[in-house]
């Protein structure tokens, strides 16, 4: 079973816990920094909300991808403006346009942990330059199998340390680091909203 399989199989049971959630301070912080009419990339984006929609309220143009069939057939229905949603994993995704910002927010989480270290590379690739990436991650090296609403979901992660030099070696500048993040009931382990020089 594949965390694709997993998500397509608990889609009502997600809507229902998430599309009402509130957008979270940093995605917020994410979009003021952008120029508005920028152009984001939202990866792992689930049925498109509460993000795309919040991001595309203010303005942003978005590509939305995630490997659910189900959470893009969400997203499609949704009526986002300026959104065009693709059942695409994050590694096969190839654009020649250059994001003014990209997130991707309890998504990365889920990618296999010999892939983790790719992901900083290809943002940066995909990232104009100056452009934003926010994402959440863990703090220490982990790799685990988890249930959530009956069925099985692989996550795995890097130390936080280990993508920190990462992400420096590549030519990011952390606008802000989080850890523990709490907003209501809303709790992630960091937060990181960095910047392409
Ligand atoms: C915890 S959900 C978060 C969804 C959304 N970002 C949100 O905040 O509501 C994780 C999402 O990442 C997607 N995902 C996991 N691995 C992916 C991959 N390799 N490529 C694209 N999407 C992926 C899943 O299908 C799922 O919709």
């Amino acid at each position: 079973m594949t965390n694709k399989d997993s998500y397509n199989k608990i889609i009502d049971s997600w809507i229902t816990a998430r599309n009402n959630a509130i957008v979270n301070k940093p995605i917020i912080d994410f979009a003021d920094y952008i120029n508005s009419e920028g152009t984001i990339l939202d990866i792992g984006c689930g049925t498109g909300l509460p993000i795309a929609k919040y991001l595309s309220e203010r303005n942003f143009s978005i590509t939305g991808i995630d490997q659910s069939a189900k959470m893009i057939e969400m997203a499609k229905s949704a009526g986002i403006k300026n959104a065009v949603f693709s059942t695409c994993d994050f590694f096969d995704f190839e654009s020649d346009e250059k994001f003014n910002g990209i997130i991707a927010w309890d998504s990365l989480f889920h990618f296999p942990k010999e892939r983790q270290k790719e992901i900083y590379s290809k943002v940066y690739h995909l990232l104009a330059h100056g452009g934003y990436f926010l994402f959440t991650h863990g703090k220490e090296e982990d790799e685990h199998i988890d249930s959530m609403f009956g069925e099985q979901f692989y996550y795995s992660c890097l130390s936080k340390d280990f993508v920190l030099g990462l992400m420096k070696e590549f030519g990011f500048e952390i606008v802000y680091s989080i850890e523990n993040f709490v907003e209501e009931k809303d709790q992630r382990d960091w937060v990181v909203l960095a910047r392409k020089k």
